[in-house]
């Protein structure tokens, strides 16, 4: 053990400005966003989320309105600071956190005003907001007790606990748009259809098992199941575990095009497309982390678009399989990857053979 106490020592505070720029550029993608900000929901025992937003050009918002147990004020500020749980901590086998930082980060990634307005069960609402303006001005990591807009409260208010996140100044989507620019709101529109079928998909054995209900503007969000278990032609794989039964692997084949309405095809092809959307969907509890990825195993081609596996992960796992702070990266071990591989390949001979002769083999 080394005695510190014989050292100078002298404080090194992490910098305001330059740190902010950091969790900004952490790369999330909107939809990766906005379902981290779900994954809280969900984890805080929401049973029904909403997301929200209105079109004001560059005064657009978007908010998570949830049903969970809600937050405390002191709760509240230790949710905001960056890094609120360490990540070796054991996490409740529900949890679908991991660093302390999604918050914090998925919010800073798309906007420069993060809100928070929380209550818990026969509690008062309490609100606070990051404001990356006021922390750049002063160089402090304060909040501001500030909202942008006062109905937040009522709808909290109209919760019997809750939470509800807000994102104002969306500089990476909105910035210097207005209001009445048409190509503008038609662009965004069409970037909030994306989130909408990203988490149709990150969410749908929650969405299909109705232990959550979505509501996107007000509509009720339906599940998409990249596996079509419904299809009368869609072949599956047996289950296979590998890690002690602690990873559950299972193939499918989907039906070829002829066997399905063109409805269906079109339907089933999934956010990315039937090309992309080949691969490996890692699960970890339930939730979907990584949608379509042969994790540098093979390539993505044409022939083999119909096969598609599920990996089913606990969160005890994570560091194991390199869970990214974004929730979008997932490497298995070194000792799983050619059981992985070998799986993969049966399954894959299958999805050519489908794909060549409309299954009739
Ligand atoms: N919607 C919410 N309802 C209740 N608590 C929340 C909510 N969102 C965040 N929190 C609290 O804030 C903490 C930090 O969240 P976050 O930064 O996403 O990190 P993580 O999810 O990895 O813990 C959560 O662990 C939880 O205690
Ligand atoms: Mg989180």
């Amino acid at each position: 053990m080394i005695d510190y106490s014989q050292f100078e020592k002298t404080p090194a505070i992490p910098e305001a400005g330059s740190m902010i720029e950091t969790f900004r550029a952490i790369g999330y993608s909107i939809e990766a966003a906005v379902a981290d900000i779900i994954d809280n929901s969900i984890s805080a025992g929401a049973k029904n989320i909403f997301v929200n937003f209105e079109w004001l050009g560059n005064d657009t918002w978007i908010s998570v309105k949830d049903d969970g147990t809600g937050m405390t004020d002191l709760d509240l500020i230790q949710a905001l600071r960056p890094g609120s749980k360490n990540p070796l901590a054991d996490r409740g086998s529900k949890d679908l956190g991991r660093f302390g930082l999604g918050l914090k980060t998925a919010s800073f990634s798309q906007c420069r005003k993060l809100s928070v307005v929380s209550k818990k069960k026969n509690g008062e609402p309490v609100y606070w907001t990051w404001d990356l303006d006021f922390v750049n001005q002063t160089g402090n990591w304060d909040l501001i007790k500030y909202l942008p807009n006062e109905h937040f409260i009522q709808e909290i208010n109209s919760l019997k606990s809750g939470t509800i996140v807000v994102w104002n100044d969306i500089d990476r989507l909105v910035k210097d748009l207005q209001k009445n620019d048409d190509n503008s709101l038609d662009k965004f529109l069409g970037i909030m259809q994306h989130v909408k079928n990203h988490l149709a998909m990150v969410f749908h054995r929650f969405l299909e098992s109705g232990k959550i209900k979505i509501s996107f503007q007000d509509r009720p969000l339906k599940g998409w199941n990249p596996f079509l278990p419904n299809e009368p032609a869609t072949q599956g794989f047996p289950e296979e575990p590998f890690n002690n039964g602690m990873v559950v692997v299972k193939g499918y084949v989907l039906p070829h095009k002829s066997k399905m309405t063109n409805d269906k095809f079109r339907e089933s092809e999934g956010p990315k497309g039937w090309n992309e959307q080949q691969g490996f969907y890692i699960y970890r509890n339930d939730r979907l982390l990584l949608a379509g990825d042969w994790l540098g195993m093979y390539r993505k081609e044409e022939h083999y678009k119909l096969a598609r596996i599920e990996i089913n992960l606990p969160n005890s796992l994570d560091s194991e399989w390199q869970i990214d702070i974004k929730k979008s990266i997932a490497r298995p071990p070194l000792a799983l990857r050619d059981h992985l591989r070998a799986y993969a390949g049966k399954v894959r001979l299958q999805a050519v053979e489908v794909y060549r002769h409309k299954g009739k083999m």
